[in-house]
């Protein structure tokens, strides 16, 4: 069974932690942003702005009236900067908003194409917090044995892995996936000599059937991949990418420790936890996440120019699933 999402009134009190929101969810909260401001630390890169996060949940509404030939597009409210939005913008294809451009087929793998990336990773450190910096290790202290998508984005994200994987034990061939729980999504029967779980919860790891040893680590805390250098084929993260407050340094680790060729594949939904995700990513929009996550290979460096899937099972119906992936330049 999927997690269950917060109503809108748990999404308030969102203290209680556990919540797993649908990202709908935050126009709707935009209804509650001014109790929500209260509350709010101040988070996501809104420097030139001078908002605070709150300000830009409510921005949300902005966006609608934008929308109808109104204000502000929310990317210049949120400070990201304009040139970099503009681009995006322009490569959306001509949508008339981002939250539109995710509902297009095909609009998420567009942002990724002919990408003229700014010179300087255009995040800002505010970008990486989230409403609840506790310590990660408490949040995921408890174990989960549950499925944070449902069925069908499941299913989609198994077959996309049968036709990218390296056949099923094929000497040599070490998987890591990272953010790891009880479960991998890799096809049935799958198996390699060595696929190691990299996640928060020793008791969800011991239990995913796939793995062949697994760590538990904090990378948050020390973003440091406990491997060697050019010893994985293939790197996976489901659902979890918008966890992580250093990417730019997961990332190079993640280079580093590729093989030459190596893939490395990020997938994710419109649901998160929302506490803990990071800012930028609670306040944009599924072609923004394609575009976040694809800076991070283009900012750490080594890799191919990172390209963006839609394999959406069922669009509208079941939940969205996108992949961003890049492969370990063979120079690098
Ligand atoms: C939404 S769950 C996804 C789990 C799994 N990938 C799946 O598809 O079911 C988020 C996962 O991210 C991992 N995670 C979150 N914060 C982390 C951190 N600071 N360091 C390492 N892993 C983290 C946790 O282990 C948790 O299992």
């Amino acid at each position: 069974m999927p997690h269950v999402h917060a109503t809108v009134t748990q999404a308030a009190a969102y203290k209680s932690a556990n919540l797993y929101i649908h990202d709908d969810m935050t126009s709707k909260m935009a209804i509650i942003g001014l109790q929500l401001q209260q509350r709010l630390p101040v988070l996501a890169g809104v420097s030139h702005s001078g908002l605070t996060s709150a300000t830009a949940v409510n921005s949300i509404s902005s966006l609608k009236k934008w929308n109808n030939g109104g204000r502000l597009p929310r990317r210049l409210v949120l400070g990201l900067g304009a040139s970099f939005w503009a681009q995006h913008m322009n490569m959306a294809g001509n949508c008339k908003s981002f939250i539109a451009s995710a509902r297009q087929k095909g609009a998420v793998e567009q942002v990724l194409q002919n990408v003229e990336w700014p010179e300087q990773f255009p995040f800002k450190d505010e970008d990486f917090q989230r409403f609840d910096e506790s310590p990660d290790s408490l949040f995921y202290e408890a174990p989960r044995f549950v499925t944070h998508i449902d069925d069908p984005a499941i299913a989609a994200l198994t077959k996309y892995y049968s036709e990218v994987f390296p056949p099923s034990n094929t000497p040599g061939v070490s998987i890591l996936d990272m953010c790891s729980s009880w479960v991998s999504h890799f096809p049935k029967g799958y198996k390699q000599e060595r696929v190691v779980g990299m996640g928060m919860n020793e008791e969800e790891l011991k239990r995913n059937p796939v793995l062949t040893e697994y760590v538990v680590q904090d990378l948050n805390l020390n973003p440091k991949l406990p491997f060697e250098d050019n010893s994985f084929d293939v790197i996976t993260n489901v659902v979890s990418v918008d966890y992580l407050t250093k990417p730019l340094d997961v990332f190079k680790e993640m280079r580093r420790i590729l093989k030459p060729g190596g893939l490395a594949i990020m997938s994710f939904s419109n649901r998160c936890f929302w506490t803990k995700a990071i800012s930028v990513w609670t306040s944009t929009g599924d072609s923004d996440h394609a575009v976040i996550v694809g800076s991070y290979f283009h900012y750490a460096g080594g890799f191919e120019p990172p390209q963006a899937v839609d394999i959406s099972p069922n669009p509208g119906r079941s939940d969205p699933m996108y992949i961003v992936y890049s492969r370990k330049l063979s120079s690098a």
